[in-house]
């Protein structure tokens, strides 16, 4: 590979397939290797000396990472074009968190999507509360409006989308005009979409962070976090990062690097997949709403065709009335679906969600109990079989 090569006319898939492998990274080697590192040896004091005046750049201590952590870090940025770097982190909460740090400062107000991640909002509750950082929750739908609630003091917005239990779309460019006219930091968790499906800084969004943890890791078998950002902001993400001494391991930050290879291709068999689903839900009538971004019915469709370039596999379901005993008899007896939190990796999951304890600004309405999906690469069939049999004991339960 030439590393000279103009990478910006590269399209995204390709340059998933070849980013951050640097031959000084990888040797030849076509995975960059797995440089364990605490202690880094200089060969006398002057070595060790210059090492200190640039800590950023190159072997100095094995909090800063090596050439596996680097490649990684290399490659998001380059997912995301018009990015300047990338901070990884050992887990994306801890992404979230370290960002939101960087950005606040006692006294600022900070305008959170309430469709958000509930440990996000956890996060903005517990801690940034204490240090007198005030959080407004704000409705997924707002767009433009979003300047009715900016004040002298709003510092940043914070978006997410879609939400990750209930599939509101934002309008991305309507609320970065909106802080870019005002000087305010936009903050997306871009775990859904990943940059290949909304390659949000590109949008004019100032900082994009990924639960790596799930699709850019793949296999379920890794926490992990990433913070990408534009020239503005990436110093200050930097610094804050390295003030909280967070770091990953070269262990875990291979097997993400080994995850991010193929992404491209489970993204569009998760997408496949999840749509035949989805589409099959919207045709029963034990189900009242399928939230899923790519079908009309969704809140924020119409967004989501301007300014995606795909959907990923986690959508959910609304049942059509019943109570959470059906909902248990329905996602216990699944024999191809895990049970479990999370989501992004190969394998299928369903998970009942109730979101309206973790509402402030809007109000969870629905006609029966939520199911939170997300679709693997099983054979599409084989999953679609086993659910119905799921429909089926939902309504023996009524
Ligand atoms: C949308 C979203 N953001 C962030 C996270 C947090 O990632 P992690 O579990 O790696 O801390 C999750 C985890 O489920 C998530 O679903």
């Amino acid at each position: 590979m030439n590393d000279e090569q103009d990478r910006t006319a590269l399209r995204p898939a390709t340059r998933v397939a070849t980013a951050g492998r640097r031959k000084e990274w990888t040797q030849g080697i076509v995975n960059p290797p797995v440089w364990r590192a605490s202690t880094i040896l200089f060969d006398d004091v002057a070595h060790l000396r210059a090492s200190t005046r640039r800590p950023n750049d190159g072997l100095y201590y094995g909090r800063r990472g090596t050439p596996t952590q680097w490649s990684l870090a290399d490659a998001l940025t380059e997912m995301e074009p018009g990015a300047e770097g990338t901070m990884l982190y050992p887990s994306g909460v801890a992404a979230i968190a370290g960002v939101l740090l960087a950005v606040l400062e006692p006294g600022d107000e900070l305008l959170m999507v309430d469709s958000a991640y509930e440990p996000s909002r956890a996060f903005c509750d517990n801690v940034l509360k204490k240090i007198g950082v005030t959080t407004i929750y704000y409705d997924p739908a707002i767009g433009a409006g979003i300047a009715d609630l900016c004040t002298d003091r709003t510092k940043a917005i914070f978006l997410e989308s879609p939400g990750s239990l209930t599939f509101e779309v934002q309008d991305v460019p309507a609320i970065v005009a909106v802080a870019k006219a005002r000087g305010i930091a936009t903050i997306i968790d871009n775990t859904w979409a990943t940059p290949l499906l909304l390659p949000a800084i590109g949008m004019g969004v100032d900082i994009s962070i990924l639960a790596c943890t799930k699709y850019i890791v793949g296999h379920s078998d890794v926490m992990m976090g990433s913070a990408t950002a534009n020239a503005a902001w990436f110093d200050r993400i930097r610094r804050t990062a390295h003030s909280l001494g967070q770091c990953v391991s070269a262990d875990d930050a291979y097997l993400a690097s080994r995850g991010l290879r193929t992404l491209s291709v489970r993204l569009r068999q998760h997408e496949e997949s999840a749509l035949k689903i989805a589409r099959w839900f919207e045709g029963r009538p034990e189900v009242a709403r399928v939230l899923h971004p790519a079908l009309p019915s969704c809140p924020g469709h119409d967004l989501w065709r301007r300014d995606f370039r795909g959907a990923s596999g986690l959508f959910s379901i609304v049942m059509q009335g019943g109570d959470d005993k059906a909902r248990s008899a329905l996602i216990d007896g699944l024999a191809l679906f895990g049970i479990g939190y999370s989501w992004g990796g190969y394998e299928s999951l369903a998970l009942p969600v109730d979101p309206s304890p973790v509402r402030s600004a809007t109000k969870w309405q629905a006609e029966g109990p939520a199911i939170r999906f997300h679709i693997g690469l099983e054979d599409p069939d084989d999953l679609i079989a086993d659910l119905e049999a799921g429909l089926a004991r939902y309504a023996a339960a009524l």
